[in-house]
């Protein structure tokens, strides 16, 4: 008897559509009653127990009327702008997703009582002395960053009950999603194609299955305050890329090495944004995937999902 919960708690996923998101809502499904918000008409993962409104989260009449119906013990805001480069282009909206946006989850949390857990990036560093912990001054070099700065700071100034995760270089699979950068080199790869990868961006490689249990721990724990959390390994895209094609027996004779400032990227990228994982491995007790390990379960999901679809 002593473990029997007799109501499961609620959890609103902001985001239920993106690759994160997904894999937040499978993962929550069997210890909470779990609700999805995004953009689009139908939700991309239909579960029986999956309930999903239609909802911008830049509207704060109806996010507050969403949580004042669902009544939430936690919101995880996976929803962002994540186009780095388009956010260059595209200030107003991405600002308005991006801050305006969180800052209406934290209005709607403030006035009902709700612990939220928001999704941050490596991008509110300049990557220029990496190895960064949940201390390190952020000082983001491109918009995308900027506004994701301006959202941590946003929530922590609202007083509410907020775990920050700071996350990069995702990867995994998901229903009608945009490719990752380890699905497009698969992609290219498998297609004979050859593809330039630069050797001077360094981070951790992060698989979005593992994430999402970290995510969990953060809530059942109750955490407030900054975590770093990212795949157990640092390398650069060129050494991914490089693993990629040795983990999907594919050719790595097609992966040629350039240096950033020769893409000619919109944004600017922090080249060294590795991060001190210790903090969340000594109050979370959880370690993420290593490179090989993450990418062998992708192959694993992939191979299943043809064998499903055959
Ligand atoms: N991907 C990475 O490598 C990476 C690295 C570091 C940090 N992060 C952070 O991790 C989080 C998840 O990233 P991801 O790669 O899973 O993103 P994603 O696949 O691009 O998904 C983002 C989701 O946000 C939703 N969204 C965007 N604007 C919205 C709005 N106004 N109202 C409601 N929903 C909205 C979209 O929903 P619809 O599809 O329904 O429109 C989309 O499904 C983000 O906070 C991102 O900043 C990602």
């Amino acid at each position: 008897m002593g473990n029997l919960k007799l109501f499961k708690q609620k959890v609103l996923v902001i985001g239920a559509n993106g690759l994160l998101g997904q894999k937040i809502v499978e993962t929550f499904l069997d210890d909470f009653e779990v609700h999805g918000i995004g953009r689009k008409n139908k939700p991309s993962l239909e579960f029986d127990k999956f309930n999903y409104t239609v909802c911008d989260i830049t509207n704060r009449e109806q996010i507050l009327e969403l949580v004042r119906t669902f009544e939430p013990h936690f919101i995880v805001n996976s929803a962002a702008y994540t186009d780095v480069d388009g956010c260059e282009d595209e200030k107003e909206d991405c600002w308005k997703i991006n801050v305006v946006g969180v800052e209406n989850l934290a209005k709607a949390a403030k006035r009902f009582g709700i612990h939220v857990v928001h999704i941050s990036t490596d991008y509110v560093f300049d990557g220029v002395e990496g190895n960064y912990d949940e201390e390190s001054r952020p000082k983001p070099l491109g918009y995308y960053g900027r506004t994701k700065l301006a959202a941590e700071n946003a929530l922590i100034s609202s007083g509410i009950d907020c775990a920050i995760v700071r996350t990069m270089v995702l990867f995994g699979m998901g229903i009608d999603l945009n490719h990752n950068f380890v699905t497009w080199i698969i992609e290219k790869l498998t297609n004979g194609e050859s593809i330039k990868i630069v050797d001077d961006q360094f981070g951790h490689p992060t698989l979005v299955d593992d994430l999402a249990k970290a995510i969990l721990k953060i809530v059942d724990l109750k955490k407030t305050g900054i975590y770093n959390i990212a795949g157990s390994e640092c390398m650069s895209r060129f050494e991914l890329a490089q693993k990629i094609a040795e983990v999907f027996d594919l050719n790595s004779a097609l992966i040629h090495s350039i240096k950033t400032k020769d893409l000619n990227q919109k944004a600017p990228r922090p080249l060294n944004s590795s991060f001190d994982l210790n903090k969340t491995l000594k109050e979370i007790g959880f370690q993420l995937s290593d490179v090989e390990k993450g990418l062998q379960t992708l192959r694993q999901q992939l191979d299943n999902s043809k064998l499903l679809a055959s």
